[in-house]
């Protein structure tokens, strides 16, 4: 199913983050192949006002085994339409980066399918799978991951790397995005010059600079204190709120309660999902602690 060959290149950005635009993405072919795969449990839950959704990720029966051997994942069902943002919590060793790494494409399941933006990923070689990355997914790690020694504006313009666009095209662009995660007066730092915080914020301007169709996180307040934690949160939500689909892991319960929908993993296996509609995105900020 939709091996379109349109993995190779990306200058078509269809995919972005805006529901209002016209969804002529490459990927729309393929999203038809399993719209409505039987996990549509959560429909009309208030994830979004239009009727009709389009499934950024579909996992059937994934599980994951190490040499060990250790089953990192057992028979996991997840579904996530475009325009969500939900969390991925669970103890240490409970799976959430194994998982994060499958839906980001990053790894192959050992069995069960992966569908991303439409596309079978066991249908893919793996070059095609890195163009649908490239193009499909923005990831976020704890360890922020910059460049030492490269300013924050070509930090986040590597992000564009594999887009075609001229390289000032892609300065331009990440210019753009550090000003719209509050880092227009950063532009020419060095990672060592910012804060934690800020380092977060430059990692999160790279990975939607592209405006994939997914941006997945793991642990992405980890290694900061609360008020930048707290930050880089609300900074996910207004993206969330502009558009982007979101998947966040942490293993804080709090942060996890103020997100829209919580997924719960524990020893490799999907054991709660669950909406918390008073997450309204404006009324949680501050709320708690
Ligand atoms: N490359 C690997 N080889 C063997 N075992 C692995 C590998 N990666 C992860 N595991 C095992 O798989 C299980 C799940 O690991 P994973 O990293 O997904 O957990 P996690 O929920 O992200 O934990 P944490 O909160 O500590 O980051 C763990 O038991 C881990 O030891
Ligand atoms: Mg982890």
């Amino acid at each position: 199913m939709s091996r379109h060959a349109d993995t190779g290149r990306h200058a078509d950005t269809g995919t972005a983050p805006d529901t209002s635009a016209a969804p002529s993405t490459s990927a729309a072919p393929g999203t038809s192949a399993y719209a409505g795969t039987g996990t549509d449990a959560h429909a009309g839950t208030g994830t979004g006002t239009a009727p009709r959704t389009r499934t950024v990720v579909a996992l059937n029966g994934v599980t994951k085994e190490y040499p060990g051997p250790v089953a990192a994942l057992r028979g996991v069902d997840l579904t996530v339409e475009e325009g969500e943002l939900l969390g991925i919590v669970g103890p240490s060793g409970s799976g959430k980066s194994t998982l994060l790494h499958i839906i980001g494409t990053l790894d192959r399941p050992t069995a069960g399918s992966v569908h991303i933006a439409g596309h079978d990923v066991a249908a893919l070689s793996d070059r095609r799978l890195s163009a649908l990355r490239a193009q499909h997914v923005g990831f976020v790690f704890q360890a922020f991951h910059l460049v030492p020694g490269v300013s924050a504006r070509d930090n986040v313009a590597e992000g564009l790397l594999y887009s075609g666009l001229s390289r000032s095209v892609r300065r331009r662009k990440a210019a753009e995005a550090l000003e719209r995660v509050g880092l227009a007066d950063r532009v020419d730092h060095k990672p060592h010059q910012l804060s934690g915080g800020q380092k977060q914020r430059v990692a999160i301007a790279r990975a939607v600079v592209g405006e994939p169709a997914l941006l997945l996180a793991d642990e992405p307040t980890g290694a900061l204190d609360s008020a930048s934690g707290e930050a880089v949160m609300q900074l996910l939500r207004d993206l969330n709120r502009e558009g982007a689909t979101i998947a966040v892991i942490t293993h804080d319960t709090e942060i996890a309660r103020k997100l829209p929908r919580e997924v719960r993993i524990r020893d490799g296996q999907v054991v709660a999902d669950v909406r918390n509609p008073s997450s309204v995105p404006s009324m949680v900020t501050g709320a708690g602690r």
